[in-house]
C-alpha cells in the first residue's frame, strides 16, 4: 500500500518513518515539502499521491503559545485535519490521526476511556479536540490515536530532554508533583500505530467479518507517575548508565509554585484497555521504555 506520512521530522513522526516504511511504499514529508497552513496544498498533495493510508503526526504543539496563537493553532490542528479527511474521502484512503489527553479536563481520578466526555482546559487542547471532531464528521475511515506525555530521542524537545540538560547544567531541580500521567516512548506509539495499520490494510481485511477497526483509542506506555517521579526515575536510570549529572537533588513543588500560561490537566491517566483488546498486547510499562530509550540514546549521542 502507498502510505503518506505527515510531520515526518517531529518526535513520533520520525518514529513512524521507521515503522511504517516495512508496510508499503511510504511517502514521508515534513513541513518543507508541504506547509499544513496550505490547506489547498493539502488537498493537492493526497490528490497526486492517491495513498490508501495516511498518517498524520504533525500538529501545533506549544501548549503555553497557542494561548496568544488560537488561529494558527486552530488551522493546524483543526483545519489541517479536516483538510485531510476530506481528501481521505475523496481517493477512498484511511486517515490515522494523532490525539491528545488534553481533550481532557483532567478531573476525573480514574483513568479516561475513549468514550468519556472531553473538557479541555486550554486551546491546544480545544483545537485538537475540534481537529479530532472534524475528521469524524469528514470520515467513517478514520482511527483517532489519542496518546500523552511524549518523549523520545527524536524531535526538537521533550521533558526527558530537558530533565538530562538541567541535571547536567545544575545541582538543584523544582519539579511539579500534582500533576500525574503516564510518560511514553514515542517508538512504542510508533509501534502501536503501525501495528493498527496492519489492522487496516485492504488485504487483510477482505472478509465482512474482519470489519477494519476504525474509531478512537487511547494508547500510553502503562502505569502512572507524576512529573516529579518521572524526573527522579530519569535521573535514576541516566546515572546508572553512567551519564554525567552535576544534580543534587531535586525538590517536589506544586502546580501552583509553577505557573504557566496553559492549565494543564492534573490527573492525565488514559485507558487503553481498548487498544491492549485489539492487538492482543499490553503496552510496555513505563519505565522499563525509558530504560530502554535512554539506552538507545546513550549508545547513539
Ligand atoms: N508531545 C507530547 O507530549 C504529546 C502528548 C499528547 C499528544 N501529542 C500529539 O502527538 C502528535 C505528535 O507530536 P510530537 O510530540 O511528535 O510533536 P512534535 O515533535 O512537535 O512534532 C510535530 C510536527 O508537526 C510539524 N508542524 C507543525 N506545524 C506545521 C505546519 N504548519 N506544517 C507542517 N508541519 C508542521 C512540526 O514541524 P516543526 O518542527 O517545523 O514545527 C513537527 O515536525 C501530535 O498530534 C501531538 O498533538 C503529543
Amino acid at each position: 500500500m502507498t502510505i503518506l506520512l505527515l510531520g515526518a521530522q517531529g518526535q513520533v513522526g520520525q518514529e513512524l518513518a521507521q515503522t511504517l516504511a516495512p508496510l508499503g511504499k511510504i511517502k514521508a514529508i515534513g513541513r518543507a515539502q508541504l506547509d499544513l497552513t496550505n490547506l489547498e496544498a493539502i488537498a493537492q498533495t493526497i490528490r497526486t499521491l492517491q495513498p490508501q493510508l495516511i498518517v498524520n503526526a504533525a500538529a501545533y504543539t506549544a501548549v503555553d503559545k497557542a494561548e496568544s496563537e488560537r488561529e494558527l493553532a486552530q488551522r493546524i490542528n483543526a483545519e489541517a485535519p479536516a483538510a485531510m479527511a476530506k481528501s481521505a474521502a475523496d481517493c477512498g484512503a484511511t486517515l490515522i490521526h494523532i490525539s491528545t489527553d488534553y481533550v481532557f479536563s483532567g478531573r476525573a481520578g480514574s483513568p479516561r476511556q475513549e468514550t468519556d466526555e472531553t473538557g479541555p482546559l486550554g486551546v491546544y487542547g480545544q483545537t485538537k479536540l475540534a481537529g479530532e471532531e472534524a475528521i469524524r464528521a469528514a470520515t467513517s475511515q478514520h482511527i483517532i490515536l489519542r496518546t500523552a506525555w511524549v518523549y523520545g530521542t527524536q524531535g526538537k524537545g521533550n521533558f526527558l530532554k530537558t530533565m538530562l540538560r538541567l541535571g547536567k547544567e545544575r545541582e538543584r531541580l523544582s519539579v511539579v508533583s500534582d500533576q500525574v500521567g503516564s510518560p511514553t516512548w514515542a517508538k512504542d506509539i510508533a509501534e502501536a500505530i503501525a501495528a493498527l495499520a496492519q489492522k487496516i490494510e485492504p488485504s487483510k481485511t477482505a472478509s465482512p467479518a474482519q470489519d477494519p477497526p476504525f474509531g478512537t483509542y487511547h494508547f500510553t506506555n502503562s502505569g502512572v507517575a507524576s512529573w516529579y517521579d518521572f524526573a527522579i526515575a530519569i535521573f535514576e536510570e541516566a546515572a546508572a548508565l553512567g551519564y554525567p549529572l552535576k544534580l543534587q537533588s531535586v525538590k517536589p513543588i506544586t502546580t501552583a509554585d509553577y505557573p504557566t500560561p496553559a492549565q494543564r490537566p492534573a490527573y492525565s491517566v488514559l485507558n487503553g484497555q481498548k487498544i491492549a483488546a485489539l492487538l492482543n498486547r499490553d503496552a510496555p510499562y513505563w519505565r522499563t521504555s525509558l530504560r530502554k530509550m535512554l539506552k538507545n540514546h546513550m549508545l547513539t549521542s
